[in-house]
């Protein structure tokens, strides 16, 4: 794996490329000062990570170009993981800006992700699995005191990160973005340093601590591994709680609790599940049977639908069958006389699962077909692991890019 990281010589940037050497990748990462970066270079080819390094000012266009050239030379015009990590901050109230200081920001934090996104496009394309981690910020969610701009800009990256999701699932490559909230960098020592904002800080942070770099690079290198093949389009906030400690938050916290029995269980529940002895539908009837329902499925091919029957009867689950195509208007009439015999006229649930819901499933989601339960279960055991110990109060779509998917016309 080939992977550019920008701003790779303190902080965050630093702990993404030593997270991503760590996975075997071969990283190259690029700063403003020279000096800084020489020593960063000689510490790790001391550790013989292999890391290689440019000056690069990214908030200059020729820069970029020149940075993304020496890339492509390196890696042979492929690059499998773009990091867009630098970013700055000037901090004041909205009405004081400077033009000046408002091109600043905008030029740093946003026009260069953007283009150097656009150069990266034909490297990470040809690497045939890309995946671009944008560092955002909590103040593109909710809004921070004098940080009207830096909020503007991460904003602006949070909407990028889902159109590229969108616009360049076609060629595998996945672009998501992390949102950390305060985490003990140079960038924000000198605020810290006030005793009395370092406790508002703590205050409003569920996890009364701050975040450390590498609670945010163990998220990034997440995202750029197979294990998160399904995710795309999300941005997730690496923030102890920050982010999720709303009046909205709370109140679906405590309605999860109060309903928590009933929402996991499905005890005393009728369902109709069409097609259900293959693929989704199958998965579908077993998912509702285990948790209590009783199931009705049909199928054309009534061997495979007794094998189905006998199999779920082993198993303890309550499933009847009928063969039915649906395609025949009796036989879907003589299916829901039966259904309602065998249910005493009370139905709960209705699934219909056939080719063209599956066609249209996978059209409308930008990976362009159905995840596998190892997507999903990935990123469980991810979020149980330290490595995520910042991460709390996330809800995090392993969907595809379907929940970011706005509207893409294939013409
Ligand atoms: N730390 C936090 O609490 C926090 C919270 C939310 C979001 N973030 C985001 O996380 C990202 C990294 O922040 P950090 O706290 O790790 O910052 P940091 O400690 O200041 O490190 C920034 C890194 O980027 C490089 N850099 C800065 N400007 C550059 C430019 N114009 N061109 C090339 N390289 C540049 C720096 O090296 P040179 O100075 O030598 O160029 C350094 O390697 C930023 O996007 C920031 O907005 C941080």
């Amino acid at each position: 794996m080939t992977a550019l990281v920008t701003g790779g010589t303190r902080g965050i940037g630093l702990a993404i490329v030593e997270e991503l050497v760590g996975f075997g990748a071969r990283v190259h990462t690029c700063c403003r000062n020279e000096n800084e970066l020489n020593g960063c270079l000689r510490k790790w080819d001391h550790l013989g990570f292999g890391v290689t390094g440019s000056v690069c000012d990214v908030s200059i266009r020729a820069q970029r170009e020149k940075l993304m050239r020496t890339v492509s030379n390196l890696f042979d015009g492929k690059l499998n993981i773009l990091i867009n990590n630098v970013g700055t901050n000037i901090r004041k109230p909205m009405v004081d800006f400077t033009a000046a200081e408002f091109s600043t920001l905008m030029v740093t934090n946003f026009e260069s992700v953007f283009h150097i996104s656009q150069l990266s496009y034909p490297l990470l394309k040809a690497s045939g699995v890309g995946s671009i981690v944008f560092i955002s910020s909590v103040s593109g969610f909710v809004s921070l005191k004098s940080m009207s701009v830096q909020g503007a800009t991460k904003g602006a990256i949070n909407q990028l990160t889902k159109t590229l999701a969108c616009e360049w699932a076609k060629d595998n490559i996945r672009s998501n973005a992390v949102a950390p909230w305060y985490i003990r960098t140079s960038m924000v020592e000198q605020i810290l340093s006030n005793k009395e904002y370092l406790e508002e800080v703590y205050s409003r942070t569920p996890l009364r601590r701050l975040g450390d770099p590498k609670e945010v690079s163990s998220l990034v290198a997440f995202l750029c591994l197979p294990a998160s093949s399904y995710i795309t389009g999300q941005i997730i906030c690496v923030d102890g709680g920050m982010s999720g400690e709303t009046k909205r938050g709370d109140i679906m916290v405590q309605a999860g609790s109060i309903c928590r029995d009933d929402r996991w269980s499905h005890l005393g529940v009728t369902a109709l599940v069409t097609g259900g002895t293959k693929g989704i539908g199958h998965a579908v009837v077993e998912e509702l049977a285990r948790l209590g329902a009783n199931v009705h499925t049909c199928s054309r091919n009534e061997a495979q639908l007794n094998a189905c029957l006998h199999d779920w009867e082993m198993k303890g689950f309550q499933v009847t069958g009928s063969v039915c195509d649906v395609m025949s208007q009796g036989q879907r009439v003589k299916l829901m006389d039966t259904v309602s015999s065998v249910f005493s006229r009370r139905l709960n649930i209705l699934t219909l699962n056939d080719k063209q819901f599956l066609e249209a499933v996978n059209s409308r989601t930008p990976l362009g077909r159905p995840g596998e339960p190892m997507e999903v279960s990935s990123l469980v055991a991810f979020l149980c692991l330290p490595a995520s110990s910042y991460i709390t109060g996330q809800i995090i779509c392993v969907d595809g890019g379907l929940t970011v998917n706005g509207f893409f016309a294939k013409l």
